[in-house]
């Protein structure tokens, strides 16, 4: 109930408004977004990279509905391979993309030029674009054009999400020999018709989507905190005679920090997913629906200003 609540108002620009100037979010903000800028963002990598963590950066936005926004995030994703490429941290660091905020809704061939453009400048300078998932009507467009973007930049990841009746199959399809697929749960409010409902019906999604990408031959990148799905996956990674740079771990920036830690010294990789920008709102929106105790923190950080 608390979760539909919170993932409705993420899609309100009016909430929106009054909480980006509110400066009692700025704390909270804080906890899951790297900061405003492109060198907060290479700062954060640069932290985290030192602690033998690897990064995907996220520049917040989403659901543009003008070209010219769509336009400004792919140069705002340009610049931000630039600085990588400068700052040496294009093999520790790739891009996570929101076509959403490249135009998605507004035109599928923009949104997949833009990406493209992208996807050109990070394979040339040594790094990679993973496609975020977001809700189920643009997952067939988005499978879509990753299927366009693998023809040339045959290393690009998508996500998919475990609460979908149908990532199954998409996983199955996405299993071959050098695909890269970040399984996460899923973050939108779905309906029942194309999504799972309960806890234990999406975590065991999880756990068959798991088999499936363990058991193929692409690079599987599972992305949880869910301590119980992280046990199951390092007993797969066993099973199925994956070393551990076969795999991945990934997990939120602010988010299980001390986890990260354990897992990257039992030799995985592991990448956190690092956003920044201005937009944060409908991200942390998100954050707080997944969990309830995240309310208690937002609720300390307004106390603490009365
Ligand atoms: P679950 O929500 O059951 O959490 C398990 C435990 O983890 C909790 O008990 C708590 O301890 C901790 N935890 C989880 N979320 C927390 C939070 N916000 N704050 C504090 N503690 C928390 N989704 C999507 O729809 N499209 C996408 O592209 C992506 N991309 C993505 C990338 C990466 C790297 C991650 C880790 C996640 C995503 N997600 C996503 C989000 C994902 O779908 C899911 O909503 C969250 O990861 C929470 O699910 P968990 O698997 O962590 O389990």
């Amino acid at each position: 109930m608390l979760r539909s609540v919170l993932l409705a108002a993420s899609r309100s620009s009016r909430i929106e408004r009054l909480a980006t100037k509110a400066p009692v979010t700025r704390d909270v903000v804080r906890r899951f977004v790297a900061g405003a800028t492109v060198e907060d963002a290479l700062r954060t990598t640069g932290e985290l990279v030192s602690r033998g963590l690897k990064v995907t950066l996220a520049h917040l936005g989403e659901d543009t509905r003008d070209a010219e926004q769509a336009a400004a995030a792919r140069d705002e994703y340009l610049r931000l391979v630039a600085a990588l490429a400068e700052a040496q941290f294009t093999s520790a660091a790739e891009l996570s993309l929101k076509l959403s905020a490249l135009g998605l809704r507004l035109d599928q061939r923009m949104a997949q030029d833009h990406a493209a453009a992208v996807c050109a400048a990070a394979a040339a300078a040594g790094t990679m674009v993973t496609l975020d998932m977001e809700d189920h009507t643009v997952t067939d467009a988005i499978c879509e054009i990753h299927a366009k973007l693998r023809q040339d930049y045959p290393q690009t990841g998508i996500a998919l999400q475990a609460y979908l009746r149908r990532t199954e199959a998409d996983c199955r399809d996405l299993s071959g020999p050098g695909t890269r697929v970040r399984l996460c749960k899923g973050a939108y409010a779905e309906p029942e018709s194309v999504a799972y409902q309960t806890r234990l019906e999406v975590d065991k999604s999880y756990v068959r989507c798991l088999n499936i990408l363990m058991a193929g031959e692409g690079y599987p990148m599972l992305a949880t905190h869910d301590p119980r799905l992280i046990a199951i996956g390092e007993d797969r990674a066993r099973w199925f005679d994956r070393a551990p740079d076969e795999l991945e771990f990934q997990m939120l920036y602010g988010v299980r920090p001390a986890e990260q830690e354990r897992l990257a010294a039992e030799g995985y990789p592991v990448r956190v997913y690092v956003p920044y920008g201005t937009r944060w709102y409908a991200y942390l929106m998100r954050r707080l629906a997944e969990r309830p105790a995240n309310l208690a923190f937002l609720a300390r950080a307004v106390r603490s200003r009365t």
